[in-house]
């Protein structure tokens, strides 16, 4: 029997704290053996946002434990890791410089290789945890910090098909979510709110939903619940607009997905069309059930990751250094940090005024 790489993932890019062991089994499907998330919500609740400063020294204080938890989970011992896999960016620079440093210096301790990774190839890459998945798929990302549909086609192969011109999918839940009165971060109280609401009292806009290809905007959005928010008189209200708004961001997705899936199937011509969708807002479940209809409707696979490899976590970290491990994809020990760090560096700056679509 061949020894079965063993890869230690370190994360540390935004407010959680993460190591995780993950190996292959006989089959050579990636298997997960610990996976430890410590989460920073506490500290970061009463500024309604994460601080830098106050996630970086966090991050400090917990590494050491939770990376020595991983391992004892793992039931493994520190000698027979292969190699360590560190968030090196996109992120919080100070942030990510805990986990990068601290792997690098482990690695450096065990002379074992160093791998830097992509936190968004984590999570394009998560679904592979656990599964037999294969190149290539269309990836929705849908995290706080991102929102991008991506053409997977292969370790490092990532074609943009579209992104977002403004915010972010979980930051519009959790600004919406503040709008309403919901401690940060509110995102998951939205879908809550919005059962017991009316899903069509209030009209909100759509932004760039009949142009722009499969590129998404909210901020508009976020502008027209800011007016209507400031004129909520009671709770069923609140209801209403928080349906609004969970039954609009279903219908921005089913639009924008469906152009994705055209412009997927145009430049792969794939087999089997698979469809997988990632990051926290993953785990809503309505826009769940929603893409899964699409998913029947189009004749494609779905594939949604665990809730608990939607959000961050240092599986999909190891699951990048596993692939790149076997490739021997390693990196130097003076890799820097990279706070912006775009999966497609071929596809174009689509942020802020001027932006044409
Ligand atoms: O992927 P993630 O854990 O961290 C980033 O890389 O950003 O995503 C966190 C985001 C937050 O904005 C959170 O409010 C949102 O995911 N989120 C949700 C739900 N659960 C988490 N948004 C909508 N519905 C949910 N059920
Ligand atoms: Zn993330």
């Amino acid at each position: 029997m061949n020894k079965k790489p063993l890869i230690l993932g370190i994360e540390s890019s935004c407010d959680e704290t993460a190591a995780s062991l993950i190996t292959e089994n006989e089959e050579r499907t990636p298997i997960i053996l610990s996976n430890v998330v410590s989460s920073q919500v506490d500290i970061h609740k009463e500024f309604g946002g994460v601080v830098p400063e106050l996630a970086a020294r966090s991050h400090l204080e917990k590494i050491d434990w939770i990376v020595k938890k991983a391992i004892n989970d793992s039931k493994r011992k520190i000698e027979e890791i292969d190699a360590i896999a560190s968030t090196a960016g996109p992120g919080l620079v100070v942030c990510l410089s805990v986990g990068l440093s601290f792997g690098k210096a482990f690695a450096a301790s065990l002379n074992k290789p160093f791998i830097a990774v992509n936190h968004l190839e984590g999570h394009a890459l998560s679904p592979k945890l656990n599964s037999n998945l294969n190149y290539p798929y269309l990836l929705l990302l849908i995290s706080g910090g991102h929102s991008q549909f991506l053409n997977v086609k292969g370790l490092g192969q990532y074609k943009r098909l579209g992104t977002t011109i403004d915010d972010a999918l979980g930051e519009t839940f959790d600004k919406t979510a503040k709008l309403l009165g919901i401690e940060f971060p509110g995102g998951p109280q939205i879908e809550i709110l919005a059962k017991k609401g009316n899903p069509n009292k209030y009209e909100l806009p759509k932004p760039i939903f009949n142009k722009g290809g499969c590129n998404l905007s909210f901020a508009g959005l976020k502008t027209a619940i800011l007016k209507i928010a400031k004129k909520i008189k009671n709770d069923q209200e609140r209801f209403d607009l928080a349906a609004s708004f969970q039954k609009t961001i279903e219908e921005i997705l089913y639009k924008k997905t469906k152009i994705a899936f055209n412009e997927f199937e145009e430049q792969n011509k794939p087999e089997k069309k698979i469809f997988v969708v990632a990051g926290g807002v993953a785990a809503n479940k309505n826009i769940r059930s929603m893409l899964k209809d699409l998913c029947i409707e189009k004749n494609y696979q779905s594939i949604f990751p665990p809730v608990e490899l939607c959000g961050d976590n240092a599986a999909m970290i190891a699951m990048v250094g596993l692939e790149k491990f076997k490739l021997k994809q390693f990196n130097d020990l003076n890799h820097p940090a990279k706070p912006r760090w775009p999966l497609d560096d071929t596809a174009a700056f689509l942020k802020g005024a001027g932006v044409r679509l």
